[in-house]
């Protein structure tokens, strides 16, 4: 028969392009379901990041305050100087602040904090750092 392989050829490419079509229609679903995961990510991480930065400022308050000014505070050279300024100092990144938690610093020595407080402390700097930068204060 001359005929069954021509059909086999039209029902096999009419699988194809069903197929193709099905693919076609999916897509965007895909796609969708792909963005929404990706600003889900994007969102989560950012949760995070906040509130690690939050849980640092927390830490600062209840064990750094008793040396260091707030911004609002009157200048005071007995007192050590306001995160607001430390953030600006050049060369203050996330890695010189991450060393420095680590160090012993006089008069700072008593004051140890757990890995995850200093990341979070460091979470906070790096915030401030880019708050203060986008007022235009520092470099
Ligand atoms: C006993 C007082 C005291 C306490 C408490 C204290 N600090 Fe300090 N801190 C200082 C002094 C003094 C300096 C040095 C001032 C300077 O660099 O001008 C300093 C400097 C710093 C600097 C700047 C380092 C640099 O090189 O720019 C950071 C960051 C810092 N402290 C973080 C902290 C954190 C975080 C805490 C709380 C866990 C804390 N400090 C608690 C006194 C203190």
């Amino acid at each position: 028969m001359v005929a069954a392989p021509l059909f086999d050829m039209i029902a096999r490419r009419s699988l194809v392009q069903t197929l193709n079509q099905a693919a076609m229609r999916t897509l965007p679903i895909v796609l969708t379901f792909l963005l929404a995961g990706l600003l889900w990510f994007a969102a989560m991480t950012e949760a995070t990041a906040q509130s690690s930065a939050e849980r640092g400022q927390a830490v600062i308050e209840k064990w750094c305050r008793t040396c260091h000014l707030r911004l609002t505070d009157r200048p005071d050279p007995d007192m050590a100087p306001a995160y607001e300024e430390i953030v600006l100092r050049p060369g203050r990144t996330r890695c010189y602040f991450e060393q420095f938690l680590n160090e012993d610093h006089f008069p700072m020595t008593t004051y140890r904090l757990f890995d995850d407080e200093k990341a979070d402390v460091v979470a906070y700097l790096m915030a401030l750092q880019r708050a203060e930068r986008a007022k235009g204060r520092g470099n």
